[in-house]
């Protein structure tokens, strides 16, 4: 008798002990995302002095749910109206470079709540044809956001198409421009890397980087080649400043980004005079994929799609040295141009 009370007092006690664990746990969770999902307050001001501004965080979540189906077009046109929202034309654009980084910075800044990001590569001011097609077409291709919000998009091949500052400028004189920069070899091996691909793709064959990279003629570094080309990239800036002054111009390290990717946006917050709200929460290394991953919210996560972060083919140690070589003149005007200097 007097074992079964202690066995029936045993498994009370169980229940009651796994429920306070319980509760516990839940108020521990809780709290940790209180401070996170903090009451709405108004958004004026979003570009107004750092530290003054209130960004609801409900608007990150508004960003996941509402505004998604919004850019999915299921919204009526009156929901649109009710919730005030706009498509507007961008009032920062990431201009390049190409393999520098430009998705990870779109979508890493997408985490701020004041962000909108324009998911596709527009390609408005470096193809003709849809140039043609006019402003409106262009401000059409943009998510709907809140008027507070900023619009973001990102064409790399704006940072080395010809034509493109002048129409930028005609558009805004007074835009944002994003430009993410890796260590030129490294970029050149990664643009390399993403063609071959596409070749291997469509079963064709292709050079080694080795031949396109070095003239076998003059065994010096080959010019012609696109890849060498976008990476030298003082020649691309010096075009841009015919229109742009260089304080509207923003270097990212893309290096950096790849390994400690919360300073870099902390200064593009401050570059755009948004109140710092990417925190280390947002980012998180996923050891399989090598990479910083995104998170949203508790529940909402994701990495970048498998095409960011190639393995690149093994290049001539040789050919490397050269290229470095090549590149130093061109990267130390790079520094003194825009103020930011690197390693390489
Ligand atoms: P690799 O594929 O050479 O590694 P872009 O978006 O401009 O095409 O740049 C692609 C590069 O972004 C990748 O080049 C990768 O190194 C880099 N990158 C930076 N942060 C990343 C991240 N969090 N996840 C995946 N790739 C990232």
């Amino acid at each position: 008798m007097l074992f079964k009370q202690q066995a029936l007092l045993r498994q009370k006690l169980f229940v009651l002990g796994s429920l306070a664990i319980g509760s516990l746990l839940y108020l521990v969770a809780r709290v940790g995302s209180l401070d996170r999902l903090q009451p709405l307050c108004p958004i004026d001001g979003r570009f107004g002095p750092r530290g003054q501004d209130e960004i609801p965080l409900r608007a990150l979540q508004f960003k996941r749910g509402l505004l998604h189906e919004f850019r999915k077009g299921n919204a009526t046109k009156e929901q649109i109206r009710l919730h005030n929202l706009v498509q507007q034309l961008p009032k920062a654009i990431i201009i390049g470079v190409r393999k520098g980084g430009t998705r990870a910075l779109l979508e890493m800044l997408n985490l701020h709540p004041a962000v909108v990001k324009a998911s596709q590569e527009i390609h408005f001011f470096d193809n003709d044809e849809n140039y043609a097609k006019g402003i409106e077409w262009y401000r059409k291709k943009m998510p709907f956001s809140y008027p507070h919000q900023i619009t973001i998009e990102k064409s790399p091949a704006y940072f080395i198409t010809e034509e493109v500052p002048e129409r930028i400028y005609k558009m805004n004189s007074s835009i944002k421009l994003l430009i993410i920069v890796r260590e030129p070899t490294t970029r050149a091996i990664s643009d390399y890397t993403q063609v071959l691909e596409g070749k291997e793709r469509k079963n064709k064959t292709y050079y080694k980087f080795e031949k396109l990279a070095i003239d076998p003629n003059t065994c010096e570094v080959n010019t012609k080649y696109k890849a060498v080309r976008t990476s030298i990239y003082t020649k691309h800036l010096e075009r841009w400043l015919k229109y742009f002054p260089i304080e509207q111009f923003h270097i990212v390290d893309g290096d950096r980004l790849i390994t400690e990717p919360l300073p870099e946006l902390q200064l593009v917050e401050k570059f755009l005079n948004l109140p710092p709200r990417i925190s280390q929460y947002n980012l998180y290394f996923n050891a399989t994929r090598g990479f910083y991953c995104l998170r949203f919210n508790i529940v909402f996560n994701k990495c970048l799609a498998g095409s960011k972060g190639r393995i690149h083919p093994e290049v001539d140690t040789s050919v490397i040295t050269k290229l470095r070589k090549f590149f130093h003149p061109f990267n130390q005007k790079f520094y003194q141009i825009t103020g930011r200097t690197f390693n390489w």
